[in-house]
């Protein structure tokens, strides 16, 4: 059994063949392209996967792809306020012609697999682990509607639990402050992470007003100081700098300790809130591991906390934990 998954069109394209349930090969199209977190459709990397294993595209009996792109484009039309900026046009026709654009590529024709978003990140988490049953979390920005997920999973079943929808999410409160300290969304994410090592968390008290942790493990951002669901481009609002008492820092602008501190708050709170998640995640599956995968999985200091919390015995983290993992995860699901 040959089976392709697919992620694209967001960033971090990517493509993945699994054989007989066996990750055969997999690679981003960056990779190949030499353009980073490249989003177009992963043709070299479909190529190369299948190259690899001197396969052709009629030798595939499957093709997953990692979202369901209506359900993402449903959420746009029905909370962005501009919807200009999220050039619909072309996300409309790539994804209606997603099926004809891999009939021409690799001669293709018989549908598509599409999974839910987080669906692909608990796979990618769970199924390489080397655990039978476990507890699975998922966080990121946002997928079609889900920014968090719990899942339970057993054998080869993944059964989910508990999500949290956008807007509220702990991907985009970290994305806003990476853009509130100068660095690029998407992309720096790890300075903000590295540069809280050289802070204080003295701010954290601010945050309250942000981001409210319940005891059900769950969270609400309070939508006044963001902006990310009017404008694609946008991400915190002037109530943000109001809040924290400090100007939004210009990315040529010198780093300052009241930076470095900022930094060292936030990755706090992001930490009180997985290990809100994490402590849900072990009181609803009972499981004694833990699986995680989506975009925030990568922040390590705070993975580090998880795993140092005693929560749980065992802790997994797909190393490919972003959207390029999706492809993995929609591959092994299939
Ligand atoms: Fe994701």
């Amino acid at each position: 059994m040959n089976i392709l998954g697919l992620s694209c069109y967001y960033h971090d394209s990517a493509a993945c063949l699994v054989r007989d349930g066996i990750v055969a090969a997999a690679i981003e199209e960056e990779r190949l392209t030499r353009k980073k977190h490249d989003s177009s459709f992963p043709l070299n990397a479909i190529r190369h996967c299948l190259a690899e294993q001197g396969l052709s595209g009629g030798d595939l009996d499957a093709v997953a792809f990692y979202e369901k792109p209506l359900s993402k484009l449903e959420r746009a039309l029905m909370t962005s306020g501009d919807l200009a900026a999220w050039n619909i046009d072309h996300f409309i026709s790539a994804s209606a012609r997603l099926e004809e654009t891999i009939a021409e590529a690799i001669g293709y024709d018989r549908g598509l697999l599409y999974l839910e978003h987080h669906l692909s990140h608990a796979a990618a988490a769970f199924y390489p682990s080397p655990f039978e049953d476990a507890a699975i979390l998922t966080v990121d920005g946002v997928g079609e509607w889900a920014t968090t997920a719990i899942f339970a999973g057993q054998g080869g079943r993944i059964d989910q639990r508990s999500e949290i929808r956008y807007p509220d999410s702990l991907g985009l409160l970290y994305s806003a402050m990476t853009a509130f300290l100068g660095f690029e969304v998407n992309e720096g994410e790890y300075k903000l992470m590295g540069l809280a090592s050289y802070g204080r968390p003295r701010h954290t008290a601010l945050f309250e007003r942000v981001i409210r942790l319940h005891p059900d493990g769950s969270f609400r951002l309070s939508p006044e100081f963001f902006s990310y669901a009017h404008h694609r481009d946008g991400m915190f609002t002037p109530a943000l700098a109001d809040l924290l008492g400090m100007a939004p820092r210009q990315p040529h602008e010198a780093i300052g300790q009241r930076h470095m501190d900022m930094a060292a708050s936030i990755q706090a709170v992001l930490e009180q809130a997985l290990l809100n998640l994490a402590g849900a995640a072990r009181r609803i599956t009972g499981a004694r591991n833990l699986c995680m995968a989506g975009g925030v999985a990568h922040n390590v200091v705070a993975n580090a906390a998880i795993r140092d919390s005693g929560l749980f015995e065992g802790l997994f983290i797909q190393p490919a934990a972003g959207d390029s993992g999706g492809a993995l995860g929609a591959a092994l699901y299939a």
